[in-house]
Protein backbone atom coordinates (compact mmCIF):
# COMPACT_ATOMS: atom_id res chain seq x y z
CA UNK A 1 0.00 0.00 0.00
CA UNK A 2 1.11 4.06 -0.94
CA UNK A 3 2.43 5.57 2.14
CA UNK A 4 0.27 8.74 3.27
CA UNK A 5 1.80 11.52 1.82
CA UNK A 6 2.52 14.29 4.44
CA UNK A 7 3.79 17.56 4.78
CA UNK A 8 5.01 19.87 8.02
CA UNK A 9 4.52 23.23 7.87
CA UNK A 10 7.15 25.08 10.82
CA UNK A 11 10.40 23.19 11.34
CA UNK A 12 10.88 24.42 14.44
CA UNK A 13 8.61 22.15 16.93
CA UNK A 14 7.65 20.10 13.24
CA UNK A 15 10.83 18.39 13.72
CA UNK A 16 9.44 16.22 16.42
CA UNK A 17 6.59 15.34 13.91
CA UNK A 18 9.41 14.87 10.99
CA UNK A 19 11.74 12.49 13.10
CA UNK A 20 8.66 10.13 13.53
CA UNK A 21 7.22 10.67 10.09
CA UNK A 22 10.90 9.54 8.94
CA UNK A 23 10.56 6.20 10.57
CA UNK A 24 6.84 6.03 10.51
CA UNK A 25 5.46 2.21 8.55
CA UNK A 26 2.49 4.00 7.21
CA UNK A 27 3.43 7.42 6.24
CA UNK A 28 6.27 9.86 4.79
CA UNK A 29 7.40 13.18 5.21
CA UNK A 30 7.27 14.33 1.59
CA UNK A 31 7.38 18.48 2.12
CA UNK A 32 8.53 20.59 4.84
CA UNK A 33 7.81 24.75 4.91
CA UNK A 34 9.27 27.67 7.10
CA UNK A 35 10.34 30.55 6.26
CA UNK A 36 13.41 30.78 8.26
CA UNK A 37 15.96 29.42 6.14
CA UNK A 38 18.73 27.94 8.90
CA UNK A 39 15.67 26.13 10.33
CA UNK A 40 14.45 24.62 7.15
CA UNK A 41 17.82 23.21 4.98
CA UNK A 42 18.55 21.97 9.16
CA UNK A 43 15.07 19.56 8.82
CA UNK A 44 15.96 18.92 4.75
CA UNK A 45 18.86 17.48 6.41
CA UNK A 46 17.80 15.14 8.79
CA UNK A 47 15.75 13.51 6.44
CA UNK A 48 18.26 13.03 4.07
CA UNK A 49 20.90 11.60 6.78
CA UNK A 50 17.65 9.28 6.88
CA UNK A 51 17.94 8.47 3.12
CA UNK A 52 14.49 10.54 2.29
CA UNK A 53 14.26 13.38 0.00
CA UNK A 54 12.03 15.91 0.55
CA UNK A 55 10.61 18.85 -0.96
CA UNK A 56 11.57 21.99 0.87
CA UNK A 57 9.72 25.29 0.46
CA UNK A 58 10.06 28.77 2.06
CA UNK A 59 7.07 29.92 0.97
CA UNK A 60 3.47 28.30 2.06
CA UNK A 61 2.03 29.15 -1.23
CA UNK A 62 4.64 27.01 -2.94
CA UNK A 63 4.00 24.42 -0.45
CA UNK A 64 0.06 24.33 -0.45
CA UNK A 65 0.32 23.51 -4.00
CA UNK A 66 2.78 20.24 -3.53
CA UNK A 67 1.19 17.04 -3.65
CA UNK A 68 0.40 15.80 -0.49
CA UNK A 69 -2.63 13.94 1.88
CA UNK A 70 -2.37 15.27 4.54
CA UNK A 71 -0.46 18.51 6.95
CA UNK A 72 0.92 18.95 9.98
CA UNK A 73 0.88 22.86 11.30
CA UNK A 74 3.53 23.59 13.94
CA UNK A 75 3.48 27.13 12.75
CA UNK A 76 2.69 30.38 15.25
CA UNK A 77 0.32 28.99 18.31
CA UNK A 78 -1.82 31.56 17.46
CA UNK A 79 -2.29 31.08 13.56
CA UNK A 80 -3.00 27.43 13.04
CA UNK A 81 -7.12 28.00 11.86
CA UNK A 82 -6.40 30.16 8.30
CA UNK A 83 -3.58 27.73 7.23
CA UNK A 84 -5.90 24.72 8.56
CA UNK A 85 -9.20 25.98 6.69
CA UNK A 86 -7.55 26.85 3.42
CA UNK A 87 -5.71 22.94 3.46
CA UNK A 88 -9.17 20.94 4.07
CA UNK A 89 -10.82 22.63 1.28
CA UNK A 90 -7.72 21.60 -0.82
CA UNK A 91 -8.67 18.61 0.41
CA UNK A 92 -6.01 17.47 2.62
CA UNK A 93 -6.23 16.29 6.23
CA UNK A 94 -4.52 18.23 9.14
CA UNK A 95 -3.12 18.03 12.30
CA UNK A 96 -2.71 20.71 14.38
CA UNK A 97 0.01 21.73 17.19
CA UNK A 98 -1.23 23.64 20.07
CA UNK A 99 -3.49 25.77 20.27
CA UNK A 100 -6.63 24.81 18.66
CA UNK A 101 -7.99 28.47 17.57
CA UNK A 102 -6.83 32.07 18.64
CA UNK A 103 -10.73 33.52 19.03
CA UNK A 104 -14.37 32.47 19.15
CA UNK A 105 -15.10 33.04 16.06
CA UNK A 106 -12.25 30.54 14.43
CA UNK A 107 -13.39 28.09 16.66
CA UNK A 108 -16.65 28.12 14.87
CA UNK A 109 -14.74 28.48 11.49
CA UNK A 110 -12.86 25.49 12.31
CA UNK A 111 -15.37 23.30 12.80
CA UNK A 112 -17.64 24.06 9.95
CA UNK A 113 -14.43 23.98 7.46
CA UNK A 114 -14.09 20.02 8.88
CA UNK A 115 -17.75 19.16 8.95
CA UNK A 116 -17.78 20.37 4.96
CA UNK A 117 -14.78 18.88 4.42
CA UNK A 118 -15.47 15.39 6.08
CA UNK A 119 -11.52 15.12 6.35
CA UNK A 120 -9.31 14.26 9.94
CA UNK A 121 -8.50 16.68 11.82
CA UNK A 122 -6.69 16.25 14.67
CA UNK A 123 -5.06 18.09 17.64
CA UNK A 124 -1.66 16.96 18.84
CA UNK A 125 -1.72 17.42 22.33
CA UNK A 126 0.87 15.42 23.58
CA UNK A 127 0.55 15.84 26.85
CA UNK A 128 -2.53 13.61 26.72
CA UNK A 129 -0.09 10.54 25.84
CA UNK A 130 2.10 10.98 28.55
CA UNK A 131 2.50 7.25 30.36
CA UNK A 132 1.14 8.68 33.14
CA UNK A 133 -1.75 11.00 31.62
CA UNK A 134 -2.89 8.14 29.25
CA UNK A 135 -2.76 5.53 32.20
CA UNK A 136 -4.92 8.12 33.98
CA UNK A 137 -7.34 8.10 31.41
CA UNK A 138 -7.77 4.46 31.19
CA UNK A 139 -7.78 4.39 35.00
CA UNK A 140 -10.37 6.43 34.94
CA UNK A 141 -12.56 5.15 31.71
CA UNK A 142 -12.63 1.72 33.25
CA UNK A 143 -14.76 2.99 36.37
CA UNK A 144 -11.66 2.54 39.05
CA UNK A 145 -12.10 6.05 40.24
CA UNK A 146 -15.87 6.37 40.26
CA UNK A 147 -18.01 8.89 39.05
CA UNK A 148 -15.58 11.91 38.87
CA UNK A 149 -16.24 14.92 41.40
CA UNK A 150 -13.27 16.93 41.39
CA UNK A 151 -9.51 17.20 38.55
CA UNK A 152 -6.73 19.54 38.25
CA UNK A 153 -3.90 19.77 35.44
CA UNK A 154 -1.09 21.97 35.92
CA UNK A 155 1.42 22.64 33.07
CA UNK A 156 4.20 25.22 34.71
CA UNK A 157 7.16 25.77 32.42
CA UNK A 158 9.58 28.63 33.35
CA UNK A 159 11.19 28.93 29.36
CA UNK A 160 12.71 32.58 30.50
CA UNK A 161 16.17 31.75 30.19
CA UNK A 162 15.48 30.63 26.35
CA UNK A 163 13.02 33.39 25.43
CA UNK A 164 15.13 35.05 23.48
CA UNK A 165 15.49 31.46 21.63
CA UNK A 166 11.80 31.28 21.28
CA UNK A 167 11.10 34.91 20.39
CA UNK A 168 14.24 36.09 18.73
CA UNK A 169 13.16 39.62 20.37
CA UNK A 170 10.15 39.70 17.87
CA UNK A 171 7.87 42.01 19.68
CA UNK A 172 5.05 40.93 17.20
CA UNK A 173 5.92 36.90 17.85
CA UNK A 174 2.91 35.27 19.41
CA UNK A 175 5.09 34.22 22.89
CA UNK A 176 5.11 38.17 23.54
CA UNK A 177 1.41 38.65 22.61
CA UNK A 178 -0.47 35.86 24.48
CA UNK A 179 -2.99 36.23 27.02
CA UNK A 180 -2.53 34.51 30.35
CA UNK A 181 -4.96 31.93 29.31
CA UNK A 182 -3.95 31.03 26.00
CA UNK A 183 -1.61 28.21 26.11
CA UNK A 184 -3.91 26.00 27.72
CA UNK A 185 -4.37 22.71 26.70
CA UNK A 186 -1.66 21.15 28.63
CA UNK A 187 -3.41 21.87 31.41
CA UNK A 188 -6.78 21.28 30.68
CA UNK A 189 -6.82 18.62 27.67
CA UNK A 190 -5.69 15.77 29.96
CA UNK A 191 -8.65 16.85 32.41
CA UNK A 192 -10.62 15.95 29.65
CA UNK A 193 -9.50 12.70 27.79
CA UNK A 194 -9.21 11.14 31.57
CA UNK A 195 -12.59 12.47 32.73
CA UNK A 196 -14.41 11.71 29.51
CA UNK A 197 -16.55 15.18 30.39
CA UNK A 198 -17.37 18.50 28.53
CA UNK A 199 -16.77 21.74 29.89
CA UNK A 200 -20.15 23.64 30.58
CA UNK A 201 -18.64 26.86 32.80
CA UNK A 202 -15.73 28.87 33.01
CA UNK A 203 -14.21 31.37 35.56
CA UNK A 204 -10.96 32.83 34.62
CA UNK A 205 -7.61 34.26 37.35
CA UNK A 206 -4.35 35.78 36.76
CA UNK A 207 -1.54 36.29 38.71
CA UNK A 208 0.93 39.28 38.71
CA UNK A 209 3.16 39.89 35.34
CA UNK A 210 6.65 38.83 36.68
CA UNK A 211 9.52 41.01 36.29
CA UNK A 212 11.54 38.31 34.78
CA UNK A 213 8.97 37.76 31.96
CA UNK A 214 8.60 41.35 31.73
CA UNK A 215 12.31 41.67 31.21
CA UNK A 216 12.42 38.87 28.54
CA UNK A 217 8.99 40.95 26.65
CA UNK A 218 5.97 38.66 27.64
CA UNK A 219 3.20 41.05 28.42
CA UNK A 220 0.48 38.44 29.73
CA UNK A 221 0.55 37.65 33.54
CA UNK A 222 2.95 34.84 35.08
CA UNK A 223 0.12 32.38 35.44
CA UNK A 224 -3.58 31.74 34.20
CA UNK A 225 -5.91 29.82 36.02
CA UNK A 226 -9.20 28.45 34.73
CA UNK A 227 -12.00 26.82 37.65
CA UNK A 228 -13.84 24.69 34.96
CA UNK A 229 -17.27 22.97 36.14
CA UNK A 230 -17.77 20.20 34.09
CA UNK A 231 -20.77 18.57 32.72
CA UNK A 232 -21.27 16.31 35.59
CA UNK A 233 -21.30 18.87 37.74
CA UNK A 234 -17.59 18.15 38.84
CA UNK A 235 -15.15 20.69 39.56
CA UNK A 236 -11.65 21.05 37.46
CA UNK A 237 -8.66 23.22 38.23
CA UNK A 238 -5.97 24.04 35.84
CA UNK A 239 -3.40 26.16 35.83
CA UNK A 240 -0.48 27.35 33.39
CA UNK A 241 2.22 29.55 33.33
CA UNK A 242 5.98 30.72 33.35
CA UNK A 243 6.78 30.14 37.31
CA UNK A 244 10.08 29.54 38.19
CA UNK A 245 10.22 25.81 39.68
CA UNK A 246 13.10 23.22 40.01
CA UNK A 247 11.95 20.11 38.70
CA UNK A 248 15.00 18.45 37.14
CA UNK A 249 12.60 17.74 34.20
CA UNK A 250 12.42 20.76 33.16
CA UNK A 251 8.61 21.33 33.50
CA UNK A 252 6.06 20.95 36.06
CA UNK A 253 3.07 19.23 34.82
CA UNK A 254 0.79 17.07 37.23
CA UNK A 255 -2.85 15.67 37.19
CA UNK A 256 -5.42 14.45 39.46
CA UNK A 257 -8.68 13.26 39.64
CA UNK A 258 -10.65 12.46 42.44
CA UNK A 259 -13.96 10.40 42.37
CA UNK A 260 -16.68 8.47 44.41
CA UNK A 261 -14.83 5.59 44.43
CA UNK A 262 -11.19 7.06 44.87
CA UNK A 263 -8.17 9.25 43.43
CA UNK A 264 -4.99 9.03 41.06
CA UNK A 265 -2.43 10.88 40.44
CA UNK A 266 0.80 11.61 38.54
CA UNK A 267 3.45 12.56 40.54
CA UNK A 268 5.31 16.03 39.74
CA UNK A 269 9.19 15.10 41.05
CA UNK A 270 9.41 11.21 40.67
CA UNK A 271 9.49 10.81 37.09
CA UNK A 272 6.22 8.64 35.49
CA UNK A 273 5.01 7.59 38.79
CA UNK A 274 0.82 7.13 39.43
CA UNK A 275 -0.57 7.38 42.94
CA UNK A 276 -3.39 5.75 43.18
CA UNK A 277 -6.30 4.95 46.12
CA UNK A 278 -9.13 3.24 45.84
CA UNK A 279 -11.61 2.44 48.77
CA UNK A 280 -11.30 -1.18 47.28
CA UNK A 281 -7.67 -1.44 46.32
CA UNK A 282 -5.98 0.90 49.04
CA UNK A 283 -2.85 2.82 47.93
CA UNK A 284 -0.67 2.03 44.77
CA UNK A 285 2.61 3.76 43.49
CA UNK A 286 3.83 2.07 40.12
CA UNK A 287 5.29 3.16 36.66
CA UNK A 288 2.98 2.80 33.66
CA UNK A 289 4.24 1.20 30.74
CA UNK A 290 3.58 2.00 27.59
CA UNK A 291 -0.27 1.41 26.89
CA UNK A 292 -0.75 0.75 22.77
CA UNK A 293 1.53 0.23 19.89
CA UNK A 294 4.73 0.15 22.53
CA UNK A 295 7.17 -1.13 20.17
CA UNK A 296 6.73 1.69 17.87
CA UNK A 297 6.21 4.08 20.46
CA UNK A 298 9.21 3.09 22.37
CA UNK A 299 11.59 4.55 19.40
CA UNK A 300 10.50 8.35 20.12
CA UNK A 301 11.78 9.39 23.55
CA UNK A 302 10.33 13.26 23.10
CA UNK A 303 8.19 14.55 26.25
CA UNK A 304 8.62 11.19 27.74
CA UNK A 305 7.50 9.29 24.72
CA UNK A 306 4.29 11.39 24.33
CA UNK A 307 5.03 13.02 21.16
CA UNK A 308 4.57 9.30 18.79
CA UNK A 309 1.22 9.14 19.71
CA UNK A 310 -0.61 12.42 18.11
CA UNK A 311 0.54 11.86 14.68
CA UNK A 312 0.75 7.67 14.90
CA UNK A 313 -3.49 7.86 15.66
CA UNK A 314 -3.81 11.30 13.37
CA UNK A 315 -2.50 8.80 10.44
CA UNK A 316 -3.93 5.74 11.91
CA UNK A 317 -7.61 7.65 11.89
CA UNK A 318 -6.85 8.86 8.11
CA UNK A 319 -6.66 5.05 7.56
CA UNK A 320 -9.85 4.40 9.11
CA UNK A 321 -8.61 2.66 12.11
CA UNK A 322 -10.19 1.82 15.03
CA UNK A 323 -7.35 2.96 17.69
CA UNK A 324 -7.00 6.02 15.23
CA UNK A 325 -10.45 6.63 15.60
CA UNK A 326 -10.84 6.09 19.32
CA UNK A 327 -7.68 7.83 21.08
CA UNK A 328 -6.75 10.96 18.12
CA UNK A 329 -8.18 14.27 19.52
CA UNK A 330 -11.06 15.02 16.88
CA UNK A 331 -12.33 19.19 16.28
CA UNK A 332 -14.70 19.63 19.31
CA UNK A 333 -12.54 18.16 21.97
CA UNK A 334 -9.96 20.23 20.58
CA UNK A 335 -12.22 23.26 20.53
CA UNK A 336 -13.34 22.58 24.16
CA UNK A 337 -10.24 22.11 25.53
CA UNK A 338 -8.90 25.61 23.82
CA UNK A 339 -12.13 28.01 24.09
CA UNK A 340 -11.81 27.36 28.08
CA UNK A 341 -8.99 29.66 27.89
CA UNK A 342 -10.65 32.21 25.54
CA UNK A 343 -13.90 32.50 27.70
CA UNK A 344 -11.66 32.62 31.01
CA UNK A 345 -9.83 35.66 29.91
CA UNK A 346 -12.98 36.87 28.93
CA UNK A 347 -13.94 36.13 32.94
CA UNK A 348 -10.51 37.61 34.16
CA UNK A 349 -11.18 40.84 31.93
CA UNK A 350 -14.59 41.11 33.85
CA UNK A 351 -14.00 40.58 37.69
CA UNK A 352 -13.51 36.85 37.42
CA UNK A 353 -17.32 36.26 36.56
CA UNK A 354 -18.21 32.89 35.70
CA UNK A 355 -19.16 32.28 31.51
CA UNK A 356 -20.77 29.55 30.13
CA UNK A 357 -18.72 27.33 27.59
CA UNK A 358 -20.73 26.70 24.53
CA UNK A 359 -21.31 23.03 22.91
CA UNK A 360 -20.24 24.16 19.71
CA UNK A 361 -21.03 20.75 18.26
CA UNK A 362 -24.52 22.19 18.21
CA UNK A 363 -25.19 24.36 15.20
CA UNK A 364 -27.70 26.54 16.81
CA UNK A 365 -25.16 27.65 19.50
CA UNK A 366 -22.19 28.87 17.04
CA UNK A 367 -24.19 32.23 15.40
CA UNK A 368 -23.44 33.94 18.84
CA UNK A 369 -19.71 33.54 18.33
CA UNK A 370 -19.45 33.60 14.86
CA UNK A 371 -18.22 37.38 14.40
CA UNK A 372 -16.53 37.54 18.44
CA UNK A 373 -13.32 38.36 17.43
CA UNK A 374 -11.60 39.16 20.46
CA UNK A 375 -8.16 38.45 21.71
CA UNK A 376 -4.64 39.66 21.64
CA UNK A 377 -3.38 39.04 18.30
CA UNK A 378 -4.08 41.77 16.18
CA UNK A 379 -4.37 39.99 13.05
CA UNK A 380 -7.25 37.89 13.99
CA UNK A 381 -9.05 40.93 16.39
CA UNK A 382 -9.10 44.19 14.52
CA UNK A 383 -11.36 46.15 15.83
CA UNK A 384 -12.13 43.54 18.98
CA UNK A 385 -8.16 43.57 20.04
CA UNK A 386 -8.06 43.00 23.87
CA UNK A 387 -5.27 44.04 26.23
CA UNK A 388 -2.59 41.45 27.00
CA UNK A 389 -3.17 41.50 30.89
CA UNK A 390 -5.33 42.76 33.64
CA UNK A 391 -2.86 44.81 35.49
CA UNK A 392 -2.70 47.67 33.34
CA UNK A 393 0.55 46.58 32.08
CA UNK A 394 1.92 47.70 28.61
CA UNK A 395 5.60 46.88 27.14
CA UNK A 396 5.66 49.19 23.71
CA UNK A 397 7.40 47.57 20.97
CA UNK A 398 10.55 49.52 20.90
CA UNK A 399 11.08 48.87 24.73
CA UNK A 400 14.48 47.78 25.13
CA UNK A 401 13.99 44.04 25.95
CA UNK A 402 13.52 43.13 22.65
CA UNK A 403 16.46 44.72 21.59
CA UNK A 404 18.32 42.74 24.51
CA UNK A 405 16.59 39.13 23.46
CA UNK A 406 17.15 39.79 19.43
CA UNK A 407 21.01 40.40 20.68
CA UNK A 408 21.23 37.52 22.89
CA UNK A 409 19.75 35.12 19.90
CA UNK A 410 21.97 36.78 17.54
CA UNK A 411 24.81 35.82 19.55
CA UNK A 412 23.33 32.58 19.84
CA UNK A 413 22.99 32.23 16.20
CA UNK A 414 27.02 33.08 16.05
CA UNK A 415 27.92 30.08 18.37
CA UNK A 416 26.02 27.73 16.82
CA UNK A 417 27.53 28.31 13.08
N1 LIG B 1 3.01 20.27 22.12
C1 LIG B 1 4.17 20.70 22.55
O1 LIG B 1 4.74 20.16 23.48
C2 LIG B 1 4.78 21.88 21.85
C3 LIG B 1 6.10 22.25 22.12
C4 LIG B 1 6.63 23.35 21.43
C5 LIG B 1 5.85 24.02 20.52
N2 LIG B 1 4.57 23.63 20.28
C6 LIG B 1 3.73 24.30 19.28
O2 LIG B 1 4.35 24.17 18.02
C7 LIG B 1 4.14 25.34 17.22
C8 LIG B 1 5.45 25.93 16.77
O3 LIG B 1 6.18 26.33 17.89
P1 LIG B 1 7.76 26.56 17.86
O4 LIG B 1 8.26 26.28 19.22
O5 LIG B 1 8.38 25.81 16.71
O6 LIG B 1 7.95 28.12 17.67
P2 LIG B 1 7.38 29.21 16.67
O7 LIG B 1 5.94 29.35 16.85
O8 LIG B 1 8.21 30.40 16.87
O9 LIG B 1 7.74 28.58 15.25
C9 LIG B 1 6.91 28.56 14.18
C10 LIG B 1 7.75 28.23 12.95
O10 LIG B 1 6.88 28.35 11.83
C11 LIG B 1 7.49 29.17 10.82
N3 LIG B 1 6.41 29.93 10.17
C12 LIG B 1 5.39 30.58 10.79
N4 LIG B 1 4.59 31.17 9.86
C13 LIG B 1 5.12 30.88 8.66
C14 LIG B 1 4.75 31.21 7.32
N5 LIG B 1 3.66 31.97 7.05
N6 LIG B 1 5.51 30.75 6.30
C15 LIG B 1 6.61 29.98 6.57
N7 LIG B 1 7.01 29.65 7.80
C16 LIG B 1 6.28 30.08 8.84
C17 LIG B 1 8.45 30.10 11.59
O11 LIG B 1 9.52 30.54 10.77
C18 LIG B 1 8.91 29.22 12.74
O12 LIG B 1 10.08 28.49 12.43
C19 LIG B 1 3.29 26.26 18.09
O13 LIG B 1 1.96 26.06 17.76
C20 LIG B 1 3.55 25.78 19.50
O14 LIG B 1 2.48 26.02 20.36
C21 LIG B 1 4.03 22.57 20.94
Amino acid sequence: MRKLRIGVFGAGRGDTMINILLSHPDAEVVAICDKYKPLLDKAGKTAEENGVKVALFEDFEDFFRYDMDAVVLANYACEHVPFAVRLLESGRHVMSECLTCASMAQAVQLIEAVEKSGLVYAYAENYCYQDTTFEMWRACEEGEIGDILYAQGEYVHDCSGEWHALTQGDPHHWRNNCFSTFYCTHGIAPVLTMTGLRPVKVSGFESNCAKYMMECGARDSILGMEIITLENGAVARCINGNLRHHNPAGINSSYIVYGEKGMIESSRYKGCTIEKYTVDGGCTEYTPGKRVEGDLARKFSTHGGADFYPTHFFIEKILGNEIGKKYSIDVYRAVDMCICGILAYRSILNNNMSIEVPDLRDPAQRDRYRNDHACTFAYEAGEQLLPNNSKGVVIGDDAECYKIMRERWEESQRNNC
